[in-house]
């Protein structure tokens, strides 16, 4: 048996919505996560819009919370919706507060994404606007393999459980690589 330490991830999802096929797809993935990993799931639902004005006076406590979670996490695992070709304007908007100064947090994290959407390309546009902040705020993005959960509405049945051996097998992969990519930079 291995002695090395656990990874802990964090979840964050960009959809707030009950049936979420990203919030399925978040389950999906801690489903398969492999040993060794523990993941859990930022709540985002109560962070304000962004406010600088606010900020001035203190973040939040939602935000601030979110912020030690993404801290204490050793790697971050994003659950990334389309929303007209980007990123929803929920997983933006978190993103931004979260990374104000001081001691931005996503600093040097480990992080993957998954996305289903409904069109054809499965969120390819939205994680590659994510990918762009994420470099600017020093995340080390995962590149592979790419999750893209498209025509995401025939691939999860009634209770939100993911029918599609190919995106599972995908997802499989990514949790796979991304105990290992996080245990490379963070010598665990
Ligand atoms: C404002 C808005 C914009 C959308 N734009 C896109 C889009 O650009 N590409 C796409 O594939 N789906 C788009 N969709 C459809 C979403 O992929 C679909 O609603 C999906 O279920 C949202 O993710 P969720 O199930 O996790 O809430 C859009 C939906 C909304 C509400």
């Amino acid at each position: 048996m291995s002695d090395a330490k656990p990874i802990s991830v964090l979840g964050i999802c960009g959809s707030l919505r009950k049936a979420s096929f990203n919030a399925a797809a978040l389950r999906t993935a801690i489903e398969l996560k492999p040993a060794g990993m523990a993941v859990t799931v930022a709540d985002i639902s109560q962070i304000p819009l962004y406010d600088e004005d606010i900020r001035a006076q203190g973040f939040p406590a939602p935000v601030e919370t979110l912020r030690q979670q993404i801290k204490a996490a050793d790697a971050l695992l994003f659950a990334c919706p389309e929303y007209n070709y980007s990123m929803s304007g929920v997983l933006k908007n978190a993103i931004d507060w979260a990374s104000r100064p001081p001691d931005q947090p996503f600093a040097g994290k480990p992080a993957a994404i998954i996305s289903a959407a409904a069109g054809m390309a499965g969120g390819a546009r939205a994680q590659g606007d994510l990918r762009r902040s994420m470099v600017f705020l020093d995340m080390h993005p995962l590149n592979k393999p790419e999750v893209l959960i498209f025509q995401a509405q025939n691939k999860f049945d009634a209770d939100g459980k993911l029918t599609d051996d190919v995106a599972r097998g995908l997802i499989g992969d990514l949790m796979a690589n991304l105990l290992s990519w996080a245990r490379r930079m963070s010598a665990k």
